[in-house]
């Protein structure tokens, strides 16, 4: 008896991973949607479109990027979060995985078990800007504007868990001063009124900044990376300018929801180094003063040990800031 039944059991087994095994094996079949938590036109979604691009013709299926902007990044990643685990719906962040998890009291989700890691993407540096007529000509003279104008100084930033919010912490940290802080549900928007002179700094990623501030239409203080930057050469670092604790690099990866079939996140880890060596996307990287991860980093593993390694690295950062999300 217990042997039919376990033939049984066997049977049924086999039977219900069946679909699962064709499914992984013909992926992808259909539209895959990849989520941006953030805003149109910022900086994650400039990185998400060019990778997409290079991973559809790698797939051969269309990819639609949906952005769902909202509380720092954490909406969208919750929406994916609780999506299908069937590939067909992922999620590009950034630090915001890493940082969130200590920002917020309540997530809904949880950071370390909700997802399945498929690689990081690039590594982006962030640039501390300002509206173009604001006064302080320098990164020393905007300290002490801010110091003795801290009831008026406005920082845009995407919410708490945004890049933006983490440099602009770094930046309040530093200077002990707290600022009059504007979130927006990305910084694509912030940007625009910036431009518009509605609201006075931002730290922004290079991928919106640098255009902007080739052109004049924004005001430069520093960069974030340890060194100057090719595309932005006569653009002091935060070190050089007397800060070297807002050093920081905006890693982004790429996820699936917990469950997706290993064959099929390895399939786009593959998919994705790929994209990552694209010319397309190594040229309009370098433009934007980034670069693609290397290929031994578009991996799951790598993803993996770079969310639990952020997550300790930036905690006591942010328990010492004091600055939460209820
Ligand atoms: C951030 O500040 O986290 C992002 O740059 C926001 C965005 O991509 O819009």
């Amino acid at each position: 008896m217990m042997k039919t039944l376990f033939a049984g059991l066997a049977a049924a087994a086999a039977f219900s991973l069946a679909p699962l095994a064709a499914t992984a094996a013909d992926y992808p079949e259909r539209t895959i949607t990849i989520v941006v938590p953030f805003s149109a036109g910022g900086p994650t979604d400039t990185v998400t479109r060019l990778v997409a691009e290079a991973m559809s013709k790698d797939l051969g299926q269309q990819i639609v990027v949906e952005n769902v902007g909202g509380a720092g990044g954490t909406l969208g990643a919750a929406q994916v979060a609780n999506a299908e685990p069937d590939g067909y719906t992922l999620l590009l962040h950034h630090i915001g995985m890493a940082t969130s998890a200590t920002l917020y009291r309540k997530l809904p989700y949880d950071t370390l078990n909700a997802f399945e890691y498929i690689g990081l993407v690039t590594e982006v540096p962030m640039t501390l800007v300002a509206r173009k007529d604001f006064e302080p000509s320098d990164l020393q003279g905007l300290i002490d504007y801010a110091k003795t104008n801290a009831d008026k100084v406005t920082v845009a930033n995407a919410g708490i868990g945004a890049a933006s919010h983490l440099c602009g912490m770094l930046f309040m940290t530093a200077i002990e001063t707290s600022l009059v802080t504007v979130p927006y549900k990305g910084t694509g928007p912030a940007m625009t009124d910036l431009l518009g002179g509605q609201v006075d700094i931002m730290c922004d990623q290079t991928t919106n900044t640098t255009k902007h501030i080739q052109a004049g239409t924004i005001k430069a203080y520093a960069v974030t990376s340890p060194e100057r930057l090719d595309v932005l050469p006569d653009l002091p670092t935060v070190a050089e300018g007397g800060l070297p604790n807002m050093e920081v690099g905006i890693w982004h990866g790429l996820y699936a929801p917990k469950g997706t079939p290993q064959e099929i996140t390895e399939r786009l880890s593959k998919s994705l180094q790929l994209a990552l060596k694209h010319p397309n996307v190594v040229a309009r990287f370098a433009e934007l003063g980034t670069e693609p991860s290397p290929e031994a980093d578009a991996t799951p593993a790598a993803l993996k040990n770079k969310v639990e390694s952020e997550i300790a690295r930036w905690k006591p950062i942010i328990d010492a800031a004091g600055q939460y999300a209820d």
